[in-house]
Order: C-alpha cells, then sequence, then structure tokens
C-alpha cells in the first residue's frame, strides 16, 4: 500500500468519516445553551480540518488488537487540537483571519467567545477521555496523562509561548527545535501513543510510538514552514506568507528551503524505520507517515 493507491484513499477516507460521525456524536450540538458558545466550538472543528491527528490515533490503534473504541481518544485530539488552533490565531498570538478555508473563529464570533471556544474544547478533551474509557479506568489514566503532558506548559503550550517570544528573540537552530517539537510534535506523538495505549500492544511500544510520532510530529511542522513559503491560501484553507509577516523562526528562515525538505525526508524515513520496529499491521500507518510528507495543504 502506497499513500497514493486507491485503497490507501479509500481508507483514508473511510477513517476521516468516522471521525467527521463521532465529532458531531460526542461534542455538545450547536444550540445547547450557551448557543452561541456551541456554535463558535462547532464551527471550527466542523470547518473540515484534515483529520490527521485522529486519523493516526486510529491507524495506531489497529496495529494490534484493540477491545476498547478509540473513536473517543481520536476525537479528544481533535478537540485539544482545534482549541490550539483558536488560540493561535487571535490577534495576541498570530493574528490570523482564515483557517480551515473559513473565516477564524474571532472573526466569526468575536474574541472573548472565541477564547471561551477553546477553553472548552480543551476540558471537553479530558471529561471525554474520563467519561469514554471510565470502565478501564487505568487505560482512562493513561490517556489523560499522555494528552496533558502533550499539552501542557513544557510541551505544546511551552513552544506557543517560546514560537510567541521568538518573534523579538534570538534565532537559533536549537530554540527552532524546541519550539516545533513542543507546539506540533508532541501532541502528533500524542496521538499515535493514545491509539497504542488502547490496544493490546507488545510491552515497550508506548515509547517507540512516541518516537514515531515526535519524528513524523517534527517533520509536520518543518513541512507546514515550507508550504507557508510556497503554496497559496485558496490550498491551505488558511493564509500564507503569515510566519515571514509575523517574524517567526522557522526552518526556511533558518535553513533554507532544500536544506528542510531534507530534513523532513530524513525525518520521515526515521519514522518509517521505528514503524517497522514497533510492528503489527501497520501498511496504513506507513503510508500515512509517507503521505504526510507528500502533502500540499
Ligand atoms: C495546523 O495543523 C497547525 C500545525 C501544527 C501546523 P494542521 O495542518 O493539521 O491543520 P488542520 O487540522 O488540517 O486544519
Ligand atoms: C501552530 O503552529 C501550532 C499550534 C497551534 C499549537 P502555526 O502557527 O505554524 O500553525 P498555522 O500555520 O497557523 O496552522
Ligand atoms: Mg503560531
Ligand atoms: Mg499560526
Ligand atoms: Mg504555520
Amino acid at each position: 500500500m502506497t499513500h497514493d493507491s486507491p485503497d490507501f484513499r479509500a481508507h483514508q477516507k473511510q477513517l476521516a468519516t468516522a471521525v467527521e460521525d463521532a465529532l458531531r456524536r460526542l461534542t455538545p450540538a450547536p444550540d445547547t445553551r450557551p448557543a452561541e458558545l456551541h456554535a463558535a466550538m462547532r464551527h471550527s472543528l466542523e470547518a473540515g480540518g484534515k483529520r490527521l491527528r485522529p486519523i493516526l490515533c486510529l491507524a495506531a490503534n489497529a496495529l494490534f488488537p484493540s477491545a476498547l473504541d478509540p473513536l473517543p481518544a481520536a476525537v479528544a485530539v481533535e478537540c485539544l487540537h482545534t482549541y490550539s488552533l483558536i488560540h493561535d490565531d487571535l490577534p495576541c498570538m498570530d493574528n490570523s483571519d482564515l483557517r480551515r478555508g473559513l473565516p477564524t473563529c474571532h472573526k466569526k464570533f468575536g474574541e472573548a467567545t472565541a477564547l471561551l471556544a477553546g477553553d472548552a474544547l480543551l476540558t471537553h478533551a479530558f471529561w471525554l477521555l474520563a467519561d469514554a474509557y471510565r470502565d478501564a479506568p487505568e487505560v482512562a489514566a493513561g490517556l489523560v496523562r499522555d494528552l496533558g503532558d502533550a499539552a501542557g506548559s513544557q510541551k505544546l503550550i511551552g513552544g506557543q509561548v517560546e514560537d510567541t517570544i521568538g518573534e523579538r528573540g534570538e534565532l537559533t537552530p536549537e530554540r527552532l527545535d524546541y519550539i516545533h517539537r513542543n507546539k506540533t510534535a508532541a501532541l502528533i506523538a500524542a496521538a499515535i501513543t493514545m491509539g497504542v495505549r488502547l490496544s493490546a500492544a507488545p510491552e515497550g511500544s508506548l515509547e517507540k510510538a512516541r518516537e514515531i510520532g515526535l519524528n513524523a510530529g517534527l517533520a509536520f511542522q518543518v513541512i507546514d514552514d515550507i508550504l507557508d513559503v510556497t503554496s497559496d491560501a485558496a490550498t491551505m484553507g488558511k493564509p500564507v506568507n503569515a510566519d515571514a509577516e509575523n517574524k517567526k523562526v522557522t526552518y526556511p528562515r533558518l535553513h533554507g528551503l532544500e536544506a528542510s525538505r531534507a530534513k523532513a525526508r530524513a525525518l520521515t524515513d526515521t519514522a518509517v524505520r521505528l514503524c517497522a520496529e514497533l510492528g503489527g499491521d501497520n501498511a496504513f500507518l506507513v503510508a500515512l507517515l509517507r503521505g504526510m510528507e507528500s502533502r500540499v495543504n
């Protein structure tokens, strides 16, 4: 199976549809009081992202037999990711007007509601894990640990802080790696780890899963930086050249486009090699990792 084969595409579509259905089922309906807030949450959730993190979670879960339904965990990861995008787009952060091809949450609903919609999605992610897996408390606690670690002050938020302050600070490769590993790779690593945690995987699999995700996740952010320079807003569904405008520390800015592409390739190769080591039924996951490298949006 390769990332451009019909069987890969069909399976990816099937997983994306399962995620979309579960998102609607496992989050409050948009007319739930306060309707303005729930409509704002739905606006950003249903704007149609790639659903990469939940699909990675499901693909990782399918490596080994699994008695537990991975969909609530996949939805929790997407809620957390969507919250991070809503806040990332706020005027005090990247000040962006377009996301997933639609006006950003604050453009449509105002800053206060967008801030609160992000808060609510963040909280909902952890509630959902605790609620959906309450009959398997050890697994539930592990999932909360995985997600809480990735989303916390030393990972996602830490990366966002240095990314934001980085607009004024010194440009060093070490700093760039810190930002990218934490703001992006940590959550991608959590998505894969959580999928594996929900399955009957052999001893030692969680560490390997995390390593796969860290490599693939760093590659993902390197490519995001490249696309900000080389793509267009219609393809991306978000503004391009935003990093230069915001004076961000990015891979192309520090290392150039060619070296950045080579870095993304090397990181993906490492992720694929670790996937082979992890074993299980990994043809789809490997194709997905390769597809992430050649993505156009
Ligand atoms: C955007 O993530 C934020 C980054 C970490 C680069 P995605 O590119 O996965 O965005 P969606 O979910 O498809 O909208
Ligand atoms: C976003 O990074 C990372 C998080 C939201 C945690 P970017 O600022 O590069 O993402 P885009 O380019 O706006 O999607
Ligand atoms: Mg940002
Ligand atoms: Mg941004
Ligand atoms: Mg970006």
